[in-house]
């Protein structure tokens, strides 16, 4: 595996790979790896035993411009040495590691891409210009890799249906692949930020999931209700945990649109702060 932090070299690596007929793939990630990332390296090599045919970028940036001023870019776990054995580990052939600087030369972005309606919402009331960050940061990412397929975690669901809305609407050669949420055993879902709970918090934490579990329960067995699943999650929590929930919402799994009835394909999210850790996960049905 080579490591770069220099746009320059990456593309002159992707250019021979391309040259060797590969196809380019992109996992974006901020680092701090977990099963989670590594997980959608191994799903990019399933189809390649020989390690021949995609060549593998992952890139590690904590992205200063997706976070608000008062959240936790400063203290975002950051360890690269574990973090490169990991990725070599899991096959990735191209770790970038680029600076703020060789991301954002003049310590900003003057060009910032935008996403309306959507990334206004949900996660987004509660961090304005976060999802402003994430879009400019990943359409900068597909610009430099010019990958053909690129991989995000469904954890980040509403993030990955924003970037969506970018390549339709911005044209982007790409291929986006929403993979599925990978969780410990207890269902809570795999993230960086698990990092920060106390145990008091991380046994807790798992009501999460098996709140939602317990949605779609629900509505397999005909609830079509939006509000009764969410006061069914929302009282569950509340009474089995000192989580604070700061959202549990039913939506159109496509456009995030709020639905009164459970038809289609539906998304159940939510986001609930355990002390400091702001927690966020989702299941997505088709009814
Ligand atoms: O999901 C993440 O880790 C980040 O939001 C991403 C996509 C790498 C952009 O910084």
């Amino acid at each position: 595996m080579k490591i770069t932090g220099y746009i320059s070299n990456l593309r002159e690596n992707i250019l021979i790979a391309r040259e060797q007929g590969k196809a380019i793939v992109l996992i974006p990630t901020m680092g701090f790896l977990h099963y989670g990332h590594l997980a959608m390296v191994e799903d990019a090599r399933k189809d390649d035993e020989d390690r021949e045919k995609v060549y593998i970028i992952m890139s590690i940036f904590v992205n200063p411009l997706q976070f608000g001023k008062n959240e936790d870019f400063d203290r975002y776990p950051r360890n690269l040495v574990r973090d490169s054995t990991l990725a070599q580990e899991a096959g990735v052939d191209m770790l970038f590691v680029p600076s703020a600087k060789e991301m954002y030369p003049n310590g900003q972005s003057l060009t910032t891409i935008n996403v309306t309606q959507i990334s206004e919402i949900l996660c987004g009331s509660k961090r304005p210009g976060h999802f402003k960050g994430v879009a400019t940061v990943v359409s900068k990412l597909f610009n430099i890799v010019l990958p053909d397929l690129a991989y995000f975690g469904q954890k980040d669901y509403q993030q990955f249906v924003v970037i969506s809305q970018v390549v339709k609407d911005l044209n982007i050669p790409v291929q986006l692949i929403a993979f599925p949420t990978v969780r410990e055993h207890d269902g809570l879902a795999m993230s960086s930020r698990n990092s920060y709970l106390s145990s008091e918090e991380r046994q807790q934490a798992p009501i999460l999931y098996s709140s939602l579990q317990e949605g779609a329960v629900l509505i397999a067995e005909n609830e079509t209700n939006a509000d009764v699943i969410k006061t069914k999650i929302i009282d569950r929590i509340s009474k089995e945990s000192k989580g604070k929930i700061e959202y549990v919402e039913v939506r159109n799994a496509h456009n995030l649109e709020q639905i009164e009835k459970i038809e289609g394909a539906v998304v159940i999210s939510l986001a609930v702060q355990f002390g400091s850790t702001r927690l966020i996960d989702n299941i997505i049905l088709e009814v």
